[in-house]
């Protein structure tokens, strides 16, 4: 049987301190997205083991496969510049200049496999805060409930 595990919250004050500020970190990165094609606001702040907080937003392309989402731009600088520090957290914040947000964001296949890949070479879980303009909130620890049944080749070898 597999089993997903979600927190949900009705809004941003009733986090703990830290997913709060790195949300907040998040919500800042957001005003750096470059999304003149969709329009949709992406910010993301890593937490690494070492305390340092990474962010990035979305950055598009007019050849639209060249663009890339604020996870991945977060992520693969943090991981650019401290390669041999475990990733705790990140925090992902959206908010669209045409439309309302119903719900948090939830990060797209290609970033959920970035971070399962960053998960296991650390062995450490990743804990996902997603936000959106509307205060909701989802909080998951482990990328698995995001992305359960994942490719990874070393999950596949027999022992
Ligand atoms: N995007 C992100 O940056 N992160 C997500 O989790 C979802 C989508 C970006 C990609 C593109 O620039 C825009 O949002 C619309 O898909």
């Amino acid at each position: 049987m597999i089993s997903i595990r979600f927190e949900e919250f009705g809004s941003v004050a009733e986090l703990n301190k830290s997913d709060r500020e790195l949300l907040g970190q998040a919500t800042l990165a957001s005003e750096t997205s470059y999304s003149p094609y969709s329009s949709f606001e992406v910010g993301a702040a890593v937490r690494l083991a070492n305390g340092e907080v990474i962010s990035g937003s979305n950055q598009e392309n007019a050849a639209y496969p060249s663009g890339l989402c604020a996870e991945r731009v977060a992520l693969f600088f943090a991981q650019a510049k401290f390669p041999e520090i475990p990733v705790d957290a990140i925090a992902i914040y959206a908010r669209s200049r045409e439309f309302k947000l119903d719900k948090p964001v939830t990060p797209c296949g290609s970033c959920r496999q970035v971070m399962a890949e960053y998960e296991n070479r650390h062995g450490r879980k990743i804990r996902v805060i997603m936000g959106n303009d509307d205060g909701h909130v989802q909080i998951t620890e482990g990328i698995e409930s995001l992305l359960p049944l994942m490719f990874m080749l070393d999950k596949l070898k027999k022992k």
